[in-house]
């Protein structure tokens, strides 16, 4: 077995964003439904939690299912609601003994009620915990949660709460989903594609990218691990020079 990677005295990002895919093509690989390669990759999505908690990260947010994946056959997106319905049961109940806060960011509006009062019920169950930070992206997709922060500050400008010209990028930032939470640090993609799929383009300025070709279902700790490396030889720059 490979010699496993050492962390130590290095910077562990704060934050990691996950475009967590190849669940199909795992499945394809192994004759298997996509739906046996979602399965396989919620497995991975516990794993990969709790070896996040352990390194120190404080954050991470994960893509579930994006605006876009309403477009999918019909039984894949039942299929994935049924294993989404499951895992938020799960989470419930693990969040708490994990001292996990688990967030949910997207457009809610088009989830079934009871999957929206499942979120509700995580969300205020696990308000309080200080672990790591749980944020699902779910039925989300940055251009949509502009275009819903946009209408949501031209409401509040017409109501006379907020001045057109007193707009700030901290003014649009506190509209977004992801208000209050740090912008990520590192983003990582699985499965070989090179593209961001709509996922944090506002938030991701900044962020570090890695690419790996390694099918969600099996990312690893080490391969985590690998990840944060590569961010350590980055020589990040925030638009000034060194
Ligand atoms: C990612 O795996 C999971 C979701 C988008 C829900 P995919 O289902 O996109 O897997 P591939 O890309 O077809 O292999
Ligand atoms: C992005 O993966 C969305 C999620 C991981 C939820 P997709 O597999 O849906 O993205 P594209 O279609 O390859 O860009
Ligand atoms: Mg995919």
């Amino acid at each position: 077995m490979a010699e496993k990677i050492d962390l130590t005295g290095m910077n562990i990002p704060n934050h990691v964003a996950i475009i967590l895919d190849g669940n199909g093509r795992w499945a394809k690989k192994r004759f298997l439904p996509r739906k046996a390669g979602h399965a396989a990759g919620a497995k991975t999505v516990e794993k990969i939690l709790e070896d996040a908690h352990d390194i120190g990260i404080k954050y991470i947010t994960m893509y579930a299912f994006s605006t876009e994946n309403w477009n999918r056959p019909q039984d894949e997106v039942d299929a994935l609601m049924k294993l989404l319905r499951k895992y938020l049961s799960d989470c419930i109940e693990r969040a708490n003994k994990n001292n996990m806060r688990c967030m949910v960011i997207g457009d809610k509006t088009r989830l079934d009620d009871d999957i929206v009062a499942k979120i509700n019920e995580l969300e205020e169950c696990s308000k309080d915990n200080d672990g790591i930070t749980f944020i699902i992206a779910l039925n989300y997709g940055s251009r949509d949660e502009i275009r819903r922060a946009t209408t949501k500050m031209a409401m509040d400008c017409k109501e006379g709460k907020l001045n057109p010209e007193d707009i700030t990028e901290d003014t649009i930032s506190s509209y977004l989903d992801t208000r209050g939470i740090p912008d990520p640090d590192l983003l990582i993609r699985t499965s070989g594609e090179i593209r961001l799929s709509n996922y944090l383009l506002w938030q991701l300025a900044y962020t570090e990218f890695y690419f790996t070709d390694v099918l969600w279902p099996d990312f690893n700790k080490e391969e985590l691990k690998k990840a944060i490396v590569k961010y350590n030889q980055r020589d990040r720059r925030f638009g000034g020079v060194k």
